[in-house]
């Protein structure tokens, strides 16, 4: 049986199993969430495969409190006046990702799809608030369903989608509709998605009205450039479905096969494991990004993670064309 009540000892193994790479779904009180520990980027890896998604979404990052939040991300007065206000409940801030270390070791550049911002939320459940506190990572975690399903509101829909994930038993999830989301990456926060916390109550907190910029809303993000990032773009030019390299270019590898490079050579898993390339997709090409100005990225399999891995890549190249 995989849906497990949540006494303390079996918390206590949830954390264990997240400690050693494992994803599990635990309630929040919105929806039941997909965790794991952020900065395992295999595992991160792991939840879009379970998923099935296309595409790599940049995924909530769930904390105990505003403490551990403030070592991830960089809290703008407006930012933490919301999160003072109103943590822990169904709200999930995106802060631009803070440039220390804690940041980077302990969520994957994979969890933020590549993007210098994150997305934190501090639930309030208390099993989300247990399963916190035992295992003091943050956790990575998306709605517990598969791409396309409906968000799981009690741990049998989430056994449904996936009969063997562990599930934690927190009951029906009070709120039972995702967190709203808002964007504090600039001065004025936005509204990213309405959810199940009213804006209303946001506004009173702010002393104004919200600006909603709709997250699939592809035409005002483009009127508004850099108002939110939405897909990771490097500053190199990217070549894809390279079979061999130029002079002034480094090389993202993928398998064996690579062909002979001069400059800096990343390879994204040389036995050709997809979740590994995933896990190291973006902090390969960060790394690469800051070396070079070129950057010929070998063929990826388009089966499996394959195609969010493809995906990304093509977006990349066209933004930096
Ligand atoms: O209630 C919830 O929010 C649930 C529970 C489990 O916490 N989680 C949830 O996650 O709904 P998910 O993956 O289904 O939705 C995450 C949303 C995505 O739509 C994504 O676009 C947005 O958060 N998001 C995450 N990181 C972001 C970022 N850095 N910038 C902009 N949007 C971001
Ligand atoms: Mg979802």
């Amino acid at each position: 049986m995989s849906v497990l009540p949540a006494s303390a000892e079996n918390i206590e193994k949830f954390a264990d199993m997240i400690s050693s790479g494992e994803a599990v779904a635990f309630p929040t009180e919105t929806v039941y969430g997909l965790g794991v520990d952020a900065g395992n980027d295999e595992a991160v890896a792991k939840i879009f495969e379970l998923k099935g998604r296309p595409q790599f979404n940049p995924l909530i990052v769930h904390v105990r409190d505003l403490a551990q939040a403030e070592r991830l991300g960089v809290f703008s007065p407006l930012a933490r006046s919301l999160a003072k206000a109103h943590w822990p409940d169904a709200l999930t801030l995106v802060v631009p990702r803070s440039s220390d270390n804690p940041s980077h070791n302990e969520v994957s550049l994979l969890a933020s799809a590549g993007l210098p911002s994150l997305a934190l939320r501090v639930p309030a459940h208390p099993v989300a608030q247990e399963l916190l506190a035992a295992v003091q990572c943050p956790l990575a975690a998306p709605s517990a369903n598969k791409s396309g399903h409906l968000s799981p509101t009690q741990a049998a829909h989430v056994a449904k989608d996936f009969p063997n994930l562990p599930t934690l038993d927190g009951g029906v999830c009070s709120k039972g509709l995702e967190s709203t989301i808002i964007g504090c990456l600039e001065d004025e926060p936005v509204l990213l998605r309405r959810g199940s916390l009213d804006a209303a109550a946001l506004e009173e907190t702010l002393g104004h009205k919200l600006s909603y910029l709709a997250e699939d809303d592809s035409q005002t993000a483009q009127l508004a450039p850099g108002r939110l990032a939405r897909h990771y773009a490097p500053q190199a030019g990217l070549r894809l479905n390279a079979e061999t390299v130029e002079q002034d270019e480094a090389l993202l590898a993928f398998g064996k096969d690579a062909p002979s490079c001069e400059n800096l050579c990343l390879n994204l898993s040389p036995l050709g494991n997809l979740i590994e390339a995933a896990a190291n997709l973006f902090s390969h090409l960060h790394e690469l990004d800051t070396t070079a100005t070129r950057i010929a990225v070998m063929p990826i399999p388009n089966e499996g993670l394959g195609a969010a891995i493809n995906d990304r890549l093509e977006r990349a190249a066209a933004a930096s064309k």
